[in-house]
């Protein structure tokens, strides 16, 4: 073990890491393809709903928790259920980004379903809030959506962003889908506000340990749970091995493995030349779901732009110790009363992996 250590990594002073390009056979096979199968699945069912729903499962949803459930039992319906053992208690006390993640979820189906020419209509919450997200009944005739093209390319794009204006022109047209920011003093009040809310989480233990609990490091526990926070790939492979990259020593403030957690945010969040939100006026549940809606066809048309989108959470998040930044965001990003929903880094960022998603037949509980 120990020679391979020495062949698969060097480690320089200051705490930098880097693969060494020797590494060979082991490294080039660390691809969680089993999680990674359902984007291959996407489009494969004869049942219109399983189609659009191939598809709608690969919406973007917090810490990929991808909580939806799905009934089938009865014809040209899909009850859809939010399951609620996938809950964030600590960062997301009242459920506010999971049914978020919920909206962009029915977005998706809808939006696919008119590209096999069915119109999906909704009744939101139909026995309140505890019982089904959405009744979604499917109908024949409707108009494809072109945003349905662009499924396929959108991430979350978890990257440094190139130190490179968003065009003007690009910024207009977004904003027919969200709010969008370029201003340079608002960009750098935003760029603190990120950083000082992402170094509260870290050091707001339960808050932090949700996180921890929720990463997959490696291959093999990719696929074994595709959801969570996925740190795949050679480099986390090879600081697995070696065991820098844990779930003990990211909650190990001196360990080199947080140190390295930390520095990798700290640059992501700086290379950020614009913002976008989407705010609402209330914030009923029927608002989140509206929020969500409009949070993937705002990430849909960057990726038709060539632009990347990251949503950043830490300053939304509602427990006390973020109040203050809580408020600061509100303030700066929102009217008085109303409630910023998403906020999100825009940029032109690399193109990225895939994130693990379960199967559709994980998520179909009835039919
Ligand atoms: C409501 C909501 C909040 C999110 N918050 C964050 C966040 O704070 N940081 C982040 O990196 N990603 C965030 N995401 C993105 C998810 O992590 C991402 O959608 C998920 O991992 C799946 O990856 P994908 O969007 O690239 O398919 C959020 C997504 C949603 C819908």
């Amino acid at each position: 073990m120990k020679s391979n250590r020495r062949k698969f990594l060097k480690i320089l002073g200051g705490g930098t890491v880097l693969a060494a390009a020797t590494a060979g056979t082991f490294l080039s096979t660390r691809t969680p393809e089993k999680a990674l199968a359902p984007w291959e699945m996407a489009g494969n069912y004869k049942d219109v709903r399983k189609w659009a729903l191939s598809y709608a499962l690969l919406a973007p949803n917090p810490h990929n928790r991808q909580p939806w459930q799905v009934d089938l039992s009865i014809a040209d319906q899909v009850t859809i259920y939010r399951d609620r053992s996938k809950d964030l208690p600590h960062t997301d006390p009242f459920e506010r980004q999971l049914t978020i993640g919920m909206g962009c979820f029915l977005e998706l189906l809808s939006m696919a379903a008119s590209n096999v020419n069915h119109t999906v209509t909704y009744d939101l919450f139909p026995e309140g809030e505890d019982g089904p997200i959405a009744i979604a009944k499917f109908s024949q005739g409707a108009k494809a959506d072109p945003l349905f093209d662009q499924v396929m390319q959108r991430r979350s794009c978890k990257e440094p962003f190139l130190d490179k204006p968003v065009p003007v022109e690009l910024a207009k047209q977004l904003s027919d889908y969200g709010n969008v920011i370029t201003d340079a003093d608002q960009v750098a009040a935003l760029k603190k506000l990120s950083w000082d809310a992402w170094m509260v989480e870290a050091q707001t233990p339960r808050a932090w340990k949700e996180s921890i609990d929720l990463m997959r490091i490696g291959k093999a526990e990719i696929n074994a749970n595709p959801d969570g926070i996925d740190l795949g790939g050679p480099l986390m492979a090879t600081l697995k091995l070696v065991g820098i990259m844990s779930r003990e020593s990211q909650l190990d403030k001196e360990s080199s493995g947080y140190k390295e957690g930390v520095k990798i945010y700290h640059n992501m969040l700086n290379a950020t030349p614009a913002y976008c939100t989407i705010t609402t006026a209330s914030n009923s549940r029927v608002d989140q779901i509206e929020a969500g809606r409009k949070w993937i066809r705002l990430n849909l048309m960057t990726t038709a732009l060539g632009l990347s989108l990251q949503p950043i959470s830490q300053a939304l998040q509602e427990y006390p110790e973020m109040a203050e930044h809580y408020t600061q965001a509100h303030q700066l990003l929102a009217q008085p009363g109303h409630t910023v929903q998403m906020f999100g880094r825009l940029g032109y960022g690399p193109s990225i992996a895939r994130t693990p998603r379960w199967p559709l037949e994980a998520k179909i509980i009835n039919g």
